[in-house]
């Protein structure tokens, strides 16, 4: 009989790795939820449709308080790895982490800009764009001011395992947010 064999120690390294990878773009998103508040990015505005540029829910606060909180965690781990030198987790730079953040949120905004143009409300859910901004965002800017970064840390198997634990982790906290009454619904 053959045994199927799957390398579960093999997964289980992509799927640290792409947590290690994530963690700068996973934080700014629930930090932004916790402080967010006051001055909306488009200032009150309309765009020409008559909708919000992107709404009350796209603030000044959340994004600059949101992308400093992904970038001090990244120095973190640049600062953990360094220490330890943690040789089998892909490498953080100053650049990846900022740029991974910065994408993040960023990503997050013109999902925003979307969501209103085809006249989905601030707050309703939109899915998989909801659930995939931040990948999209975080892998944009890195693919196009830090490739060779990209290319050398995330190889085919991290980058799947980052589709697939994306949503997953997307979920689990925003229902913990909505428990926790910080977030007012559970998507
Ligand atoms: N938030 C913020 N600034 C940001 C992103 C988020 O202040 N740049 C805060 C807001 O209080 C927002 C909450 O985090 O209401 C939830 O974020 P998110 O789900 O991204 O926004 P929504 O309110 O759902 O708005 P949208 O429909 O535009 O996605
Ligand atoms: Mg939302």
């Amino acid at each position: 009989m053959e045994i199927i064999d799957i390398n579960i120690g093999y997964y289980f390294g992509a799927f640290l790795a792409a947590l290690w990878i994530m963690l700068p773009a996973y934080v700014p998103n629930p930090i932004a939820v916790l402080v967010g508040g006051g001055y909306p990015i488009d200032l009150g505005r309309n765009f020409f449709d008559g909708q919000r540029i992107l709404g009350d829910g796209k603030t000044y606060r959340g994004f600059i308080i949101g992308v400093g909180s992904g970038i001090l965690i990244g120095i973190l781990q640049i600062f953990i790895q360094t220490t330890y030198g943690l040789n089998s987790l892909p490498n953080h730079t100053l650049r990846s982490v900022v740029l991974l953040a910065l994408g993040a949120l960023t990503g997050d905004l013109i999902k925003s800009f979307f969501k209103r143009r085809i006249g989905i409300e601030q707050g309703e859910r939109w899915q998989i764009a909801d659930q995939y901004d931040l990948v999209i965002g975080a892998f944009l800017f890195t693919a196009i001011f830090n490739y060779n970064w990209l290319i050398t840390n995330v190889s085919l198997v991290i980058g799947i395992m980052i589709l697939i634990i994306t949503p997953i982790l997307h979920r689990l906290t925003n229902a913990l947010g909505y428990l926790l009454g910080m977030k007012r619904v559970p998507w």
